[in-house]
């Protein structure tokens, strides 16, 4: 359980030593002398030789690491610690908004004052259509408080902190004077923040996998511009990895070879923002495939696992061509755009299909891991590990830029300080955690009527089987973009007129966006076409046609459904839920979708939660063990 305490030794810095032994005091005097020269050290990287000999002079086995990371997507920050577990947070759920990216005051000044001419290096953050910033929080004035929520109820402090890995990542966090800011506020740090993003993708896919050895497949839109690329940046990279091993045998660049670029030129096509690539994803079904007949021939790919495809301008003009225009955000979505959305998907799985053929000929592993921003494309996930000689695939569930945080954090833990391998397990609950006592404070705060529960779990699956929306907040909250029932929004999936109930008054999204199922583990062969876990929600398998009738709100239009799978050791109150579900109903799935509403992320703290419960027409809220209830209509 990677949240709960390990039994390793007591961190001293967290627990003052006392000292019974000459040798002990010789040690802290040489601590001391060390410490007081690598404090006045201007440079960075000699601080961090001091503060690496520090650590060697304290023989210190146990180790609190940070990861950060500020990408196009957003930013996060990871803890990885060997007393307290792991712990994961996503700027945007601390700020309350969707994609917030970190900068630094200066950059943020510069970026606002003079919008043209744009810094290239930044430009891409303002690719908004409408030419809008995406949410910011200046890296100056909200870095203690996001640290400060990361280890909520934990007894640490930046002088805690051993080591701080970030990515070079396309932002502020991988500038040398954000890198000194860092080494400034955490003083007993090593500070490094030269990971290259791909690279970050690798370790966030495999150290995350738990495997000793795997093939390990990259993909996204690009990471950043690379001298050693001459200025180019990378979006695809193939990979074998053994151990704390990883070798690349191939990297692919962008605009050329770019599967993110590709499917974001379709998205945007289609009026969707950044971001929303699940839209596309989800419309795809809907579709015909009169598009992708006649945009295949201009797709050439390549033995090596690159492709070649035309570039956004030349797209648009061949759908002109065909009658088809840009859906502007808001409008319409007519037949002509689902067919889009269709072509969009099929090209991406021929890419990425061809991709994986070039990585099975050169890694031996019969496991897959795979990471980048593409791999949150459950569709493609599916249908390239079906055709594949892969036996097993691990997809961290926060697989895009955001989960970079714990990529570097465990790049740092494994390879710089040689801890044993960890695997992340099946949950993905890496939030902070809440007291009861915070809990009842947001309760009392909000000013409402509660009622304590003696059984939280049978209570919740009563109100489901009755037909009433239930929000459901336990433990911490998911690092990734997915719901998989800490921060959950949960449904019959029995009832038919669910998803356009949950569409219209809980969730205002659009209409043909699916709901997902989360069903027991050891019952998802008798639903779904899948015979392997599935916990973070990153596959989509069919529904088996005798049961689509039997949970149609969690069934796509085309027999599908994008799957969670429950098991007792990974997350055992949803597994008691889901259960107690099928006790009353003689059904083990139930609808779970994440804890918001458009536009707004997964809430984070009991507040949050609670303020979503009032705005929206959830019937019921349970917080750990309190009831929230409105009165039925
Ligand atoms: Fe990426």
């Amino acid at each position: 359980m990677p949240n709960e305490l390990m039994t390793t030794p007591a961190n001293p810095d967290l627990h003052p030593a006392v000292y019974h032994s000459e040798r002990d005091a010789m040690r802290r005097n040489t601590d001391l002398v060390i410490r007081s020269v690598a404090l006045h050290q201007p440079d960075r990287y000699l601080r961090n030789v001091w503060r690496g000999a520090l650590r060697r002079v304290r023989r210190r086995t146990d180790a609190n690491i940070l990861g950060i990371c500020s990408t196009g997507h957003g930013a996060s920050l990871a803890l990885v610690s060997s007393r307290f577990g792991v712990r994961a947070l996503s700027l945007e759920r601390f700020l309350g908004k969707k994609n917030a990216l970190y900068l630094a005051r200066e950059e943020y000044r510069e970026i606002r004052e003079s919008l043209d001419p744009i810094p290239s290096g930044i430009r891409f953050c303002l690719r908004d259509r409408f030419g809008r910033l995406p949410p910011i929080a200046v890296f100056e004035d909200s870095w203690e408080p996001l640290f400060k929520a990361l280890v909520h109820g934990l007894p640490l402090r930046p002088r805690d902190i051993d080591f701080v890995m970030g990515s070079e990542s396309h932002f502020a966090i991988n500038r040398s004077w954000q890198g000194r800011a860092l080494s400034h506020y955490f003083p007993n740090a090593v500070v490094r923040t030269d990971l290259e993003h791909h690279a970050v993708h690798r370790y966030q896919a495999f150290l995350a996998s738990g495997f000793g050895d795997a093939a390990v497949f990259t993909a996204d839109a690009s990471g950043e511009p690379l001298r050693r690329k001459g200025g180019k940046r990378i979006a695809m990279t193939f990979s074998s990895a053994r151990d704390k091993e990883i070798s690349v045998f191939a990297e692919h660049t962008s605009p050329e070879s770019s599967p993110g670029r590709l499917y974001n030129n379709f998205n945007m096509f289609l009026g969707f923002e950044q971001g929303e690539e699940g839209k596309t994803m989800g419309l795809s079904s809907y579709g015909r495939d009169t598009c992708y007949r006649y945009l295949r021939p201009q797709l050439e790919l390549f033995d090596d696992g690159s492709f070649f495809f035309p570039d956004d301008a030349a797209l648009k003009t061949t759908l002109r061509e065909h009658g088809i225009f840009p859906r502007l955000p808001g409008m319409p979505i007519l037949p002509d755009h689902e067919d889009v959305a269709q072509a969009a998907q099929l090209l991406l799985d021929d890419i990425m299909h061809n991709a994986l053929r070039a990585l099975e000929s050169e890694a031996p592993s019969e496991r897959l891991c795979l990471a980048g921003g593409i791999a949150l494309n459950s569709v493609t996930n599916e249908r390239i590990f079906r055709a594949s000689r892969f036996r097993e695939i691990y997809i961290m569930p926060n697989a895009g830029d955001l989960g970079q945080a714990l990529g570097c954090a465990l790049f740092a833990e494994r390879m710089l300080l040689n801890c044993p391998a960890r695997a992340i397990g099946e949950s993905d609950g890496l939030g902070p955690r809440y007291a009861e006592a915070d809990v009842l404070a947001a309760i009392e705060n909000a000013g409402l009527q509660y009622s304590r529960l003696a059984d939280p779990v049978n209570r919740a699956a009563a109100l489901i089987a009755e037909g009433r929306i239930v929000g459901w907040f336990q433990g911490g909250s998911e690092y990734g973009p997915r719901s998989l029932g800490h921060r959950s929004i949960l449904a019959d999936c029995r009832k038919p007129e669910m998803k356009d109930h949950l569409n219209d008054r809980v969730k205002h999204r659009e209409p043909f966006r699916p709901y997902a199922p989360a069903v027991l583990e050891e019952r998802v062969s008798e639903y779904f076409d899948l015979h392997q876990p599935s916990p973070f929600m990153l596959r989509v398998v069919d529904v088996l046609p005798h049961q689509r009738a039997v949970i149609p709100s969690v069934t796509h239009v085309d027999g599908t459904a994008r799957v969670q799978t429950v098991s007792a050791a990974g997350n055992p109150l949803f597994h008691q839920l889901i259960a107690a579900f099928d006790a009353l109903t003689g059904v083990p799935v139930v609808l779970n979708t994440s804890f918001n509403v458009a536009g707004r992320p997964i809430v984070e703290t009991p507040a949050d939660a609670i303020e979503c419960f009032l705005s929206t027409n959830i019937d019921a809220l349970i917080l750990h063990n309190y009831l929230l209830e409105k009165s039925p209509v």
